[in-house]
């Protein structure tokens, strides 16, 4: 089914209505703000089925992780209520030196202006959500571009929006091409852009308007070390297995790599394969978002077999999906390990200490999150000193994520953070009030 495009009128309106509200919209009550998003996340929740079939026929995700992504959405939702109501600033005393005695700081943040929220097809309702909750919690305008391939699950995630009082130009959703969004970006009424997507389109937009506050989200070749100390076996080998092959891999934090002592290496190889084909296909995996991903994912494999890599299982392509893949000696630069594979797609390495465990997971252009499998704590925080990445998961995967918490990458996996919180600071700036003859 495909959905037309917004007309150039369209977009005039929602943007000059977005200019023209956001001074009233910035300085609203924090109750209105949070009443909508309460309303929004309650009305999600009374729509789950609807929400979860549809991003099912839109996107391919089985029912299954479908389902988890509306229930994040209803949480997603419910956490911007929250902060909403007690993003309050802080109080900041001068009196630290003779000359300000008396005085003080009150430090609040005010929205930047209306956002151009771009998201991609992966998580067609969780990460809109993350780029149209936050906003609304700050009372900046947000302008949301879904996914070309998904913006049905948007335009409902609309109907909902249209149910709550913000007032008119508070959020568009504008399905529509490139071109139109390409003149978005530079539109100077829209000062915040806020990009979910893939590394060349996130930095190009950032070269376009350098002036612009941009945030972006973008790609990784997420890693897990299996250290010596780790024995559940089977609990690793079933957390990597299902999250290297989640919805067809087609997520920025799905396992792509995997690094495990030499002294472990046979076991844990041998656990993965055995729980990656226990997975079934259609309830756990799906398709790719359409043919020309599962026929670059398959040359991509192909590559790295002729270069020397072994496949312990799949390596085929029927359509638009591959077969959940377990791959090995794959060299170090071979496109299935050192770019984003985004397909359930898993590389399998030997390593001989926990060092050149986390040598190796630097050895990489992103740094989104890392998982690492260890009961030491005293290894749990040298892997959150060492390693290059957003966040670090000890015990599992590390396509782990609470919504609430900060999430985003460093290197080529981005600039800023979101999860709710973190979000809301990306999207205002500080404003500072001194006041002076205060006796505190
Ligand atoms: C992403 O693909 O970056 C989002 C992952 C998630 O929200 O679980």
């Amino acid at each position: 089914m495909t959905t037309p495009f917004n007309t150039p009128e369209d977009v005039e309106r929602a943007v000059a209505a977005a200019h023209a509200v956001a001074p009233a919209f910035a300085g609203s009550p924090a109750h209105v703000r949070a009443t909508a998003l309460d309303l929004i996340s309650r009305r999600i929740g009374e729509r789950a089925e609807e929400f979860a079939q549809l991003i099912n026929e839109e996107s391919g995700k089985p029912l299954k992780w479908a389902r988890l992504e509306v229930a994040r959405a209803v949480s997603t939702f419910r956490w911007a209520a929250e902060e909403a109501r007690r993003f309050s600033g802080e109080l900041q005393r001068l009196d630290t030196d003779p000359a300000a005695e008396g005085r003080v700081a009150l430090v609040r943040s005010t929205a930047r202006g209306p956002v151009l929220g771009i998201a991609p097809f992966n998580f067609p309702l969780n990460l809109v959500a993350h780029k149209v909750a936050p906003a609304i919690a700050v009372g900046a305008p947000i302008i949301l571009k879904p996914a070309p391939a998904t913006p049905r699950t948007a335009f409902l995630l609309g109907e909902i929006l249209a149910e709550t009082d913000l007032p008119d130009g508070a959020w568009a959703v504008l399905h529509i091409s490139n071109e139109d969004t390409a003149r978005l970006v530079e539109d100077p009424r829209l000062p915040v852009v806020s990009f979910t997507g893939s590394g060349p389109v996130g930095w190009g937009i950032r070269d376009r308007v350098p002036r612009k506050h941009v945030t972006l989200e973008l790609g990784g070749n997420a890693a897990v070390v299996v250290c010596p100390d780790w024995t559940d076996v089977d609990w690793a080998a079933q957390r990597i297995a299902t999250f290297a092959m989640y919805q067809g891999g087609q997520s920025c934090i799905s396992v792509q790599r995997v690094y495990v002592h030499s002294d472990r290496f046979d076991e844990v190889a041998d656990a993965v394969v055995a729980q990656v084909r226990k997975l079934d296909p259609a309830e756990e995996v799906g398709p790719l978002i359409n043919l020309a991903a599962a026929e670059r994912v398959e040359q991509w494999v192909d590559e790295a077999v002729a270069a020397g890599a072994t496949v312990l299982t799949g390596g085929t392509r029927d359509g638009a999906s591959y077969a959940p893949t377990v791959l090995t000696n794959v060299p170090e630069d071979a496109k299935v390990n050192a770019e984003e594979v985004f397909g359930p797609v898993v590389v399998l390495s030997s390593v001989d200490s926990t060092d050149e465990a986390f040598d190796r997971v630097n050895a990489s252009r992103y740094g989104l999150q890392a998982g690492v499998f260890t009961t030491d704590v005293r290894v749990a925080f040298r892997a959150a000193k060492h390693l290059a990445v957003g966040g670090v998961i000890v015990g599992d995967v590390p396509s782990y994520r609470a919504d609430q918490m900060p999430y985003g990458g460093v290197k080529e996996s981005g600039i800023g953070r979101e999860g709710l919180r973190s979000a809301m600071d990306d999207l205002t700036e500080p404003r500072v009030l001194v006041l002076t003859g205060i006796e505190l």
